[in-house]
């Protein structure tokens, strides 16, 4: 082997050795066995050689590019590894570590009180009715004695819909129309005896009042159904509802579709002004006469009490929240304390 020969094999052997990554490496091997690397040039000596001489310089060089790549390929592969395992420790997950904790999702708390009252009323023998939101007048109005330019429409703020022809329920009421319309029609007769939870809507907003809001109707009708028994079955739900003896007060009231009529409030005590005061709860009476016959049902046989009370209102009042469109915002900080 020529000196330059075993000299280039030489630093070629000892550079790749000294290669410290794949990009290093891959400049060597174009240094050396490159077109124009250092061992192929020897190539171009050949030409001026005896034929005998040119073979064996010939398979020497060979000799030295073979061991030369098969060096450049231990190291490549050798640098490959280090690489990998450098990589791997850098991503190593201790799965030990405690974990972060996913949060727990809880149903609202209009959500919660809805089931509840929902519960304690089956427990009195109320069954569940639903009604649609968007209602004509005849159910919404009408047959709940409120006649056309009657003042008390002025009493809810409608939000009319289709020019007018139909409105955005104001309260849970025309679901008694329908239900007594549906016992009539069906043949049947009292006793009735439903609630309807729902949504409702009125051009209303502030700490007390939303333009959506949900109530929850009831309805009993039957033989000898007396005013006690509406203030009976009221004054259990409430204790139940705030599993306490509750103070709640019945002050005469004017609905046209109740005589007498009254609304029950309760002692408010306002956690953020410290003063207290009563909040109205629920409106109720004996029903009308009038929408017995607006049903077909016999005023003269039987009598009923209704009642329509206000969902956010019993909540803010279980819960101590002095302003109902906090549940409305979906603020978590707010949702999170009923989860
Ligand atoms: C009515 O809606 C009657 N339909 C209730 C009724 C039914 C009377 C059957 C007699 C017989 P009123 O407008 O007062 O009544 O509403 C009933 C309750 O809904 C109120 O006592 C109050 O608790 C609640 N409420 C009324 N307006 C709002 C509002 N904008 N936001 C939240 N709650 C409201």
């Amino acid at each position: 082997m020529s000196d330059s020969l075993e000299a280039i094999q030489q630093a070629a052997l000892a550079e790749i050795a000294g290669a410290q990554d794949s990009r290093a490496l891959e400049q060597l091997r174009v240094q050396y066995l490159g077109r124009k690397g250092r061992v192929t040039e020897q190539l171009k000596q050949l030409g001026a050689m005896e034929p005998e001489a040119r073979k064996a310089f010939g398979d020497r060089v060979n000799k030295v590019k073979a061991l030369v790549g098969a060096a450049i390929e231990n190291r490549a592969d050798t640098l490959a590894q280090a690489e990998l395992a450098a990589r791997l420790a850098g991503e190593t997950i201790d799965v030990t570590l405690p974990g972060r904790g996913e949060g727990v999702g809880g149903l609202h708390p209009l959500t919660r009180s809805l089931q509840r009252i929902e519960r304690l009323f089956n427990e009195l023998g109320f069954e569940t009715m639903q009604g649609p939101e968007i209602e004509d007048d005849f159910h919404n109005f009408g047959a709940l004695n409120i006649p056309e330019l009657h003042p008390a429409r002025a009493m809810q703020d409608t939000f009319y819909v289709d020019d007018g022809a139909r409105v955005l329920r104001t309260h849970t009421s025309p679901v008694q129309i329908r239900t007594m319309r549906a016992v009539v029609e069906s043949g049947a007769e009292p006793p009735i005896r439903i609630i309807c939870p729902g949504r409702v809507y009125r051009c209303d907003s502030d700490r007390t009042h939303s333009p959506m809001f949900h109530q929850v109707e009831g309805l009993y009708v039957a033989e000898n159904v007396h005013f006690t028994d509406l203030k009976y079955d009221l004054q259990t739900f409430l204790s139940r509802f705030f599993e306490t003896e509750v103070k709640a007060l019945f002050r005469p009231s004017y609905f046209p579709f109740v005589e007498p009529g009254a609304d029950v409030h309760m002692w408010w005590q306002d956690p953020t002004r410290g003063t207290g005061r009563w909040l109205e709860l629920l409106g109720c009476g004996m029903v009308h006469p009038k929408v017995f016959e607006a049903v077909g049902i016999d005023p003269e046989k039987y009598t009923g009490y209704a009642f329509g009370m206000g969902v956010e209102r019993l909540t803010m009042l279980r819960y101590g929240v002095d302003d109902l469109r906090l549940f409305f915002n979906n603020d978590l900080r707010f949702l999170r304390q009923f989860a």
